[in-house]
């Protein structure tokens, strides 16, 4: 446990001393991270001052049309982790491949993926968007690594968060030892802890779907939904309240904060159209599942453990149950009737 008010710039030298022969590399990875992370605090608050907000002219390679913040909050992550010889290489939402640092740059000896902004579509109306990024090592002497490299399960994420860009700018990282929430301090531009050893409450009454969806949900998901809908007068016996903020890190960052339960099935809609799943693996469904098992909660596909996946692609899609542990085991127990 660190006290309160410690900075993260504290917090991760200290995190460093953890682990024999730490080199600093991992430190100064974080640190540039965080960077990044504050550098989109400013952009997302100046929005339209700044002329950040609307679609760009292009597709990313989920077909997907960006948003002009899509492609800048990409090129701030790249400039702030390539140039200090922390990183090996970077994957991220919005690059079909592998980006590769550019001859002559130190290379590091970890690989970062990440989704820049998450949430895009709430930049035009000034709701929370995030950013989420995984950690990992990268293979020993290998100088320009392949997405095959990527291609690791959740339980190798050496470091796991989010940063949620709302009200205020919080950063949530877990390296494997209980979670640790940050809040920006615009006055000394440092994140600062504001709660330690987070864990979400085993019970919730809020959950959190896209009910658009409901007409292709598979039947494990239609009973769990319906006995929630059905309040007090159902097999539940109290009600429940929903949420759809349509940002994966606003979702998590509210159960972190007050339990709750948040799914993106799988739909026969997306099965039809050979679709596994919405969300994204490496970059949306494994930092974010390390991060809620590590405050004791629980994230599933439905039928396993999203951390225990072995990954067969880097934009792979997951169908994604986390939250609260008690809640995500009866969506699991529901799965296997
Ligand atoms: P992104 O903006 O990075 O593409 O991610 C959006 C994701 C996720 O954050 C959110 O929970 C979900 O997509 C929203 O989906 P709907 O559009 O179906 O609401
Ligand atoms: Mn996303
Ligand atoms: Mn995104």
């Amino acid at each position: 446990m660190y006290q309160i008010g410690t900075t993260l710039t504290q917090y991760i030298i200290e995190e460093q001393h953890t682990y024999e022969g730490a080199s600093g590399h991992f430190t100064g990875l974080l640190n540039d991270i965080a960077t990044a992370c504050k550098k989109l605090s400013g952009l997302t608050r100046k929005g339209a001052l700044v002329g950040v907000l609307g679609a760009a002219s292009s597709e990313n390679v989920q077909g997907e049309i960006q948003k002009k913040m899509d492609i800048i909050s990409n090129d701030v992550f790249i400039e702030a982790l390539e140039n200090n010889g922390h990183v090996a290489a970077l994957a991220s939402e919005e690059m079909e491949t592998v980006y590769n640092l550019k001859e002559g740059k130190r290379r590091g000896g970890y690989l970062v993926t990440f989704d820049p902004l998450d949430g895009s579509s709430n930049m035009d109306v000034n709701v929370s968007v995030g950013t989420i990024f995984s950690v990992v090592k990268a293979p020993k002497g290998v100088l320009n690594p392949t997405a095959e490299d990527f291609l690791l399960p959740g339980t190798k994420q050496v470091a796991a968060g989010y940063c949620l860009y709302g009200p205020s700018t919080i950063m949530v990282i877990t390296t494997g030892r209980g979670v640790s929430m940050f809040t920006l301090d615009n006055s000394c531009g440092e994140f600062i802890l504001t709660r330690d050893d987070v864990k979400i409450p085993e019970d919730t009454k809020e959950f959190a779907i896209n009910t658009s969806n409901q007409r292709h949900w598979e039947a494990p998901i239609q009973r769990y939904i319906q006995e929630c809908v059905a309040g007090k007068e159902g097999v539940r016996g109290k009600d429940f309240n929903m949420r759809w903020v349509a940002s994966m890190v606003a979702e998590v960052h509210r159960i972190l904060s007050r339990g709750g339960i948040f799914m993106y099935p799988l739909d026969e809609k997306m099965r039809k159209s050979g679709k596994e799943g919405k969300l994204r693996l490496l970059y949306e469904a494994n930092p974010m599942s390390m991060v809620i098992e590590q405050a004791g909660g629980l994230a599933s596909t439905g039928r396993e453990r999203i951390l225990e996946m072995q990954p067969y692609a880097l934009h792979q899609r997951v169908p994604v149950v986390l939250g609260s542990k008690n809640e995500v085991q009866r969506v699991i127990d529901y799965h296997l009737l």
